[in-house]
Parts: structure tokens; C-alpha cells; sequence
């Protein structure tokens, strides 16, 4: 550390200032006056409600949005940027909240995107091989740097991408909910990299619904909510509840008690089975499942990120053939072929990756709707039908804006998640499978989904739940199997359990 970064330090300057930001999008705030301030030296921890503005600030700070109003101090200097080339060159690197690596390329290529080695005007191979390997490998990530990035599982690559831009020498780092796809040990690893980052002075902004990683890494929290910053403080002097409570108002503190506590699993195990599996296994992804979803109940399968439970979704729902092994639906031996027997059988199944399967361009009903066109189309195709349809599960899901005619695009990414969940929700199976179901969404959305999946079990579905957040499993489920390494090690049932016992297990 030079002499100058090292008296920053010291005094912990203001390294970015933010005055007075607004901005609009066609006319609607997004950002009303705010105020920020990051000092060197130190993790800002960022929260807010689903579309409080916190992507839309950081975006600003790293020339994604040029438009705005108010000022941007760097050092004490005068800044602004025409785009994210201009932000990088000033020293600001940011991973945002959508996967932006490029997957046609190798991963070494990913991890110098833009700053290739060179050699004598040449493109520097061996150098930049080594060079990912290394910095790879203090991230953990062992992976050969020449493999395609499109080949890795979501996780390795959101790992890749943070290795990119921690890397990349940039003294201002936004990390716009980096964790999503990470298991907990990688995150943990991440947060040693994190905390390393800011022993060398450099400064971290990191944007979490985890609350949990948001008080256990940063040094300072900002609270965001509707579009103005609401409060700043030193971590030290706040806990969970005072930050839900000034994210999303009084009388709903408690809504994460569940997931630190202890939580007592009511099963139900005389209810009919819906859904059976009997020693399945799919050839390296898993072996040897068997279990039972019955009706009324939310069964819970939880593992890290890549522990086959995601496999094993597909399988259920035909998406994958097992190798060997047996289903049953509703007392009957079944064999999908492919999907549409799997749903015929009355089986739905939410997939993680169901923001690929939105259409970015369209209306919010459109988006809701396409799910049920065969249904409304067997009558005819009335849009007053769909937007009706539409407009029912953007209440539901407490959607904002509550505008089915606004474009997909314009939503934030909790937002977009909930659209994206709304469309798979629209008819009644007996076997709903969801996948990561409450991903991005912040924790007063996590509690709407809540109350719709329990609202669906209690009307006699079976519902499955796969995820690899233990927050995400203690809050839906009423019996939980765990999976380690493609095979299920633990279930939990009847019993009182807390995420350390469940971490545990995986
Ligand atoms: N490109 C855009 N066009 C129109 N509106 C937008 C655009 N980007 C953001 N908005 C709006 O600005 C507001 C703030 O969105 P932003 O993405 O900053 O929220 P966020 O705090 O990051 O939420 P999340 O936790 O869901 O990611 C939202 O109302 C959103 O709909
Ligand atoms: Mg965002």
C-alpha cells in the first residue's frame, strides 16, 4: 500500500461521496435525493425492499446510467462517467446483480475481460492461464482456467465473475448480491477475500437480502426504502430486527426469527403419498433416492449448491431420464419420457433458471399469462382474461408496480423473480415442485411466498421445495431431507431444528 492509501486508511476517508442523487425512469423516481457516502478501507453493507433503488445508485456509480441528477465526488474530486469504460478507468469495478459473464469464452478469458495480458503485442496465453489459475485459487475455485465458461454450474461462475472484478485492481468494488448461487462455504471464502480487500484500503459496497452475511461482514449498513436512503450505521450498534424494521416498517421484526432460531417441523405422515421415488439415480448427478411428498405437506431437500438436488428436480419432473430406480404419482408407477407427460401426470415444476424464461421486452401479464394460454385460448384468447389472471397474481405477490400493462424490463430483479414465479402458479397440480423459490427476493417478499406456498399445501398439493438457502428450506418446510454429494444423508422430521443443525447435515 502506497503512503497516501495508507493515510486514507487511517483516517478512513470518504473515498466516494454521493450528493443529492435523483433519477427517474420515464417520468417514475427510482432515486429521490440520496446521499451516500463510502469511506477507504471499509465493507458498506446495502439493503432495501425489492425496487428501494439500490441497483439503480450503484449502476450510477459504476457510468451504467449517466442520466441523473446531483453529484458524484471520488477523492474529494468531482466525477462523472459517460459509461461503465469511464467508471473502470477511475478505478470502480462492479458485478451486478445478473450473470454477465460471457459463456462462449474460456474462463480465463472471463477473468481478464477487457485487460487481456499482452506480451510484445501479443496476447499473453501462458501468462493469462497462470494468472486466472492463481488468482482462482485463493478464491478456492479449482477449475481448469482453459475450460468454457459455459460448461461450469451457475456457482463456479458467479465465482469466476467475482474473481474478475476483485482482481481487476479497482479501488471502488460493487457487489451487487454476489451470493445467490454460492453454497455456504463459499461464501465464507468469499468474505476472507472481502475482508483482504479492505485491509489493502480498497472499498467494498456488497447488496444482500441475506441479513444474516450483510451484519456479519460489513463494517457500516445502509438501509434503502423508496428510492431514499433511510439510515446509516455502524454494524456494531444494530442487529436483524432494527434493520427489517427500518426496511420494511414496524410489526414485521420477527419475520426472520425462524431461520436463527430453533423452528419445530410438524410432519404429517398420515397423509396420502403423491409423489414417490424409490432408489433413484441418475448417472454421476445422484444415487440412491428415495423418498415421499404427500399431500398437504412441504417437503423440504436441501444441500449446496451442486449436490444433485437439482438433478433430482428434473428427474421428478421428466426434464431427465433416471438411470435407475422407480416413481410413483398418486399410487402409480410412472415413466416420463419428457415433460409434458410429467405435467399430464400433474406435476409443476418451477425452475431455478426461470428468469431465462422471461420476456424482458413484454407487458408484466404477458409474462404471467403465457403459462395459461393454452388453458385461456381453449376458449378463446380474451386479454381481458389475461389481464385479469395477471392481475390477481400481481396482488397476490404484492408485485410493484401493481401494473400488468408495465414492461417486464422496468421491474427490479426481486420484482422480476416474483412475475417469474406468478407465471408457474397459475393452475393447480398435485405435485409442485419449486426450485429455489424465493431467490433475490427480499424478506417481506420471502414472506409472501411463504404464505402462497402454505396457502397451496393446505388446499391438499404436495409440494417439494429445493433449494440450496437453509433459510429458503426452514421457512417453507414441513420435513426436511438433506443431500450431500448426490445422496440424501439426513431427514429431519417432527422434530426441532436450526440452520446450524441443518448446515451441519450438509
Ligand atoms: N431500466 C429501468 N427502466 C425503468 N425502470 C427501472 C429501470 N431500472 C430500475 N427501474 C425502477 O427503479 C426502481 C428501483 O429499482 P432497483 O433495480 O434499483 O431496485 P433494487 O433496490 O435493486 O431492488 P432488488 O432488490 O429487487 O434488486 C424500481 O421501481 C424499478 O422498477
Ligand atoms: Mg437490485
Amino acid at each position: 500500500m502506497d503512503a497516501e492509501a495508507e493515510a486514507a486508511l487511517r483516517e478512513g476517508a470518504p473515498r466516494l461521496h454521493m450528493v443529492g442523487i435523483s433519477k427517474s425512469f420515464g417520468g417514475v423516481a427510482a432515486l429521490r435525493d440520496v446521499d451516500f457516502l463510502l469511506r477507504a478501507g471499509e465493507i458498506h453493507g446495502l439493503v432495501g425492499e425489492n425496487g428501494a433503488g439500490k441497483s439503480t445508485l450503484m449502476k450510477i456509480i459504476a457510468g451504467v446510467h449517466a442520466g441523473y441528477r446531483g453529484r458524484m465526488l471520488i477523492d474529494g474530486r468531482e466525477a462523472q462517467f459517460r459509461s461503465a469504460r469511464d467508471a473502470l478507468a477511475a478505478g470502480i469495478g462492479m458485478v451486478h446483480q445478473e450473470l454477465s459473464v460471457v459463456p462462449d469464452l474460456t474462463v480465463a478469458e472471463n477473468v481478464f475481460l477487457g485487460k487481456q495480458p499482452t506480451k510484445r503485442g501479443m496476447i499473453d496465453w501462458p501468462g493469462m492461464v497462470a494468472g486466472a489459475r492463481q488468482q482462482l485459487a485463493s478464491l478456492g475455485i479449482d477449475v481448469d482456467p482453459r475450460a468454457p465458461m459455459g460448461s461450469l454450474s451457475i456457482g463456479l461462475q458467479q465465482l469466476i465473475e467475482l474473481a474478475r472484478v476483485l482482481f481487476s485492481g479497482a479501488r471502488i468494488i460493487i457487489l451487487d448480491e454476489p451470493t445467490s448461487a454460492l453454497s455456504p462455504p463459499e461464501v465464507q471464502r468469499l468474505f476472507e477475500v472481502l475482508r483482504g480487500v479492505r485491509a489493502s484500503g480498497r472499498s467494498i459496497v456488497f447488496i444482500s437480502h441475506f441479513l444474516d452475511d450483510i451484519l456479519s461482514v460489513s463494517d457500516t449498513v445502509t438501509i434503502f426504502r423508496n428510492g431514499r436512503r433511510v439510515v446509516t450505521e455502524a454494524v456494531g450498534k444494530i442487529d436483524k430486527g432494527w434493520v427489517i424494521k427500518r426496511m420494511i416498517g414496524s410489526g414485521h421484526e420477527g419475520l426472520e426469527e425462524s431461520y436463527t432460531g430453533a423452528i419445530t417441523l410438524g410432519s404429517r405422515p398420515s397423509a396420502p403419498v403423491m409423489l414417490s421415488a424409490r432408489e433413484l439415480s441418475a448417472s454421476r448427478a445422484f444415487a440412491d433416492v428415495s423418498l415421499d411428498a404427500r399431500s398437504g405437506e412441504i417437503l423440504g431437500v436441501y444441500g449446496f449448491m451442486g449436490c444433485g438436488q437439482i438433478e433430482l428436480a428434473r428427474t421428478l419432473f421428466g426434464k431427465l431420464k433416471p438411470t435407475t430406480g422407480s416413481l410413483s404419482i398418486d399410487g402409480q408407477v410412472r415413466r416420463f419420457h419428457n415433460t409434458n407427460q410429467a405435467r399430464r401426470a400433474g406435476i409443476a415444476f418451477v425452475p431455478e433458471s426461470r428468469r431465462s424464461m422471461l420476456f424482458y421486452q413484454e407487458p408484466v401479464y404477458k409474462n404471467v399469462s403465457i403459462s395459461v394460454l393454452g388453458r385461456i385460448s381453449r376458449l378463446w384468447l380474451r386479454p381481458a382474461a389475461e389481464r385479469d389472471i395477471a392481475r390477481r397474481h400481481v396482488a397476490a405477490l404484492n408485485i410493484r408496480p401493481p401494473d400488468v400493462a408495465a414492461l417486464l424490463a422496468g421491474l427490479s430483479g426481486g420484482n422480476q423473480q416474483k412475475v417469474a414465479l406468478a407465471k408457474w402458479l397459475t393452475f393447480m397440480p398435485k405435485v409442485l415442485i419449486l426450485s429455489e423459490p424465493t431467490r433475490g427476493m427480499d424478506v417481506g417478499a420471502k414472506d409472501d411466498v411463504v404464505k402462497i406456498v402454505r396457502g397451496l399445501r393446505d388446499q391438499g398439493l404436495a409440494v417439494i421445495v429445493v433449494s440450496a438457502e437453509p433459510e429458503t428450506v426452514l421457512s417453507l418446510a414441513d420435513r426436511i431431507v438433506v443431500m450431500k454429494k448426490g445422496r440424501i444423508v439426513r431427514e429431519f422430521a417432527g422434530e426441532t431444528i436450526s440452520k446450524d443443525r441443518l448446515l451441519e447435515a450438509a
